[in-house]
């Protein structure tokens, strides 16, 4: 039997999948890392940790496995996006790694529109400037830390670091370099034009590669440490949409997926890079050859769940803070809960809003509040959901993967909230399987994603919305996208609140 490894590398942790090839999951190993928050807004880690973290973990995979290393022909990444890491001459790492979803960076985002222009930034990169993603951070330590951006020879994602250290070798992946606002995504090239408008030396964007191709093999030093063979394959990888896309077999037109870890997604195919989405929703590259996805984005999905546990439900587990949602009614018995409790990407940028819970009165017990985060998460998702159908798309099947697909009653919810029929996977590891299967098809195991999906990925149960629920929904949510506009001034006028 052959296998490969697929490496998840998350906010919260990372998690290593050890796949063989009928596309089972033979082992997985996951190890945390802490998310270094200094200030509100602020949200850092240390690159070194990812690494330490993910060797360890390789290395018990490999500890425990019974067959041959030099089986495992091939391991490719999946990365948490946007993250920006500062590398000096000698590849060293410079300061923390500033994240996805950190938001300091509103300044450099009007800068970039003030330098570059809205729409000339649009034609290149289809994408706003928005505080999460790579260019604006990479001007904020241009503006606030001079002396560290004078060392700076070259900046990469948080996979293509691991990815790096692991092999010795520095590159990026379109489908994450897209996240950057530096990439032309339909020329598949770095913007010389962004860089000199905006006083950046190009040769700081790392050399481009696509997801599944071949960069090289592990270090003997990493073969030593972790007990692969120096003969295991590396390949580039995707960034974790992109991944989560392909483990979940999101390769075809009509097909979409909500995803909801940290962050929450609601992702759709694309086949070309020509659309015109004006910026309403993220339009990336694939991590599968020369396609392309548009997404939207809740910025704290499964972070509203959990923050909601950690503050008021630390004692219990996430099953028994859910397990009476179902017996509190749709609709929450009146609650309505805005996840925006770090700001917000989609429909809303904005990184000064934050959440709310309307209408709490005296007979609410804590299973309404859980009931009301679920149904949040889920509107704020469904207002991507929205965008796409505005547009055109057809969304009657969408997979779920991650926190939203573990629960049977917020499956059920997404059914009735995004009015579509949803899919539950057998064996859902998203952006992991994403990884492992760029890996397969990099090792030449099938001909095409397409093919390797239809071997890995099978169905296990379909969701369908319940008419009943779909109307009382169609109402709560218009009253959902009202809090927005209602909160926002009282929202800003808090901000000299915050610490
Ligand atoms: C996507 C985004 C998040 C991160 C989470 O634009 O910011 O989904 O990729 O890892």
């Amino acid at each position: 039997m052959k296998y490969v490894i697929g490496v998840d590398l998350g906010t919260s942790a990372v998690k290593v999948l050890l796949i063989n090839q009928h596309g089972e999951v033979v082992k997985e190993i996951s190890k945390s890392y802490p998310l270094i928050q200094e200030k509100t807004g602020y949200n850092e880690q240390a690159p070194n940790d990812w690494v330490e973290q993910t060797i360890t973990a390789i290395s018990e995979l490999i500890k425990d496995f019974e067959g041959n290393p030099n089986n495992i022909e091939g391991i490719s990444f999946s990365g948490q996006m946007h993250g920006l890491v500062l590398l000096d001459e000698n590849q060293e790492v410079l300061r923390n790694a500033i994240l996805w979803n950190d938001t300091r960076t509103t300044e450099e985002c009007e800068e970039i529109y003030e330098r570059v222009g809205k729409n000339h930034l649009l034609d290149i990169t289809k994408n706003l400037a928005l505080e999460g993603f790579t260019l604006p951070k990479i001007l904020w330590v241009k503006n606030n830390e001079p002396d560290i951006f004078n060392k700076v020879q070259s900046f990469v994602l948080p996979k293509d670091y691991v990815r790096y250290k692991l092999t010795g070798k520095l590159h990026m992946e379109y489908s994450d370099a897209a996240g950057t606002l530096l990439l032309d995504i339909t020329e598949k090239a770095w913007s010389k034009e962004i860089c000199e408008l905006l006083d950046l030396n190009p040769e700081i964007c790392p050399p481009l590669v696509g997801s599944h191709k071949e960069v090289g093999t592990v270090t003997e030093e990493i073969a030593e440490a972790t007990g692969l063979s120096t003969l295991t394959r590396v390949f580039a990888g995707g960034a974790d949409n992109a991944c989560g896309a392909i483990g979940s077999g999101i390769l075809e037109d009509g097909k979409a997926l909500a995803s909801i870890g940290t962050s929450g997604v609601v992702l759709s195919y694309e086949a070309d890079g020509e659309k015109v989405f004006e910026g309403k929703v993220h339009y990336f590259n694939h991590a599968a050859p020369d396609v392309f996805y548009t997404m939207g984005v809740t910025l704290a999905a499964g972070y509203s769940l959990s923050w909601f546990k950690d503050t008021f439900a630390k004692e219990i587990s996430f099953d028994e803070l859910l397990v009476d949602v179902d017996s509190v009614p749709v609709g929450s018995n009146g609650i309505i809960f805005t996840p925006y409790i770090v700001g917000e990407r989609t429909p809303h940028v904005n990184a000064t809003i934050r959440g709310s819970f309307i209408g709490m009165d005296s007979s609410h017990e804590r299973k309404h509040f859980a009931r009301a985060v679920l149904e949040g998460i889920t509107f704020s998702l469904n207002e991507s959901v929205d965008i796409f159908r505005e547009n055109g798309k057809s969304i009657d099947t969408i997979v779920s993967i991650g926190g939203g697909a573990k629960n049977e009653s917020w499956l059920q919810m997404q059914a009735d909230i995004f009015n579509a029929n949803i899919i539950k996977l057998q064996s859902e590891q998203g952006p992991g399987m994403g990884a492992a299967m760029l890996a397969a098809y990099g090792c030449g195991w099938f001909n095409s994603l397409k093919e390797c999906a239809d071997e890995f990925l099978k169905e296990d149960k379909v969701y369908q919305p319940i008419s009943e629920n779909v109307e009382k929904y169609k109402e709560l949510f218009a009253i959902y996208k009202e809090v927005y506009g209602k909160t926002m001034d009282l929202n800003k006028r808090l901000v000299g609140y915050r610490n």
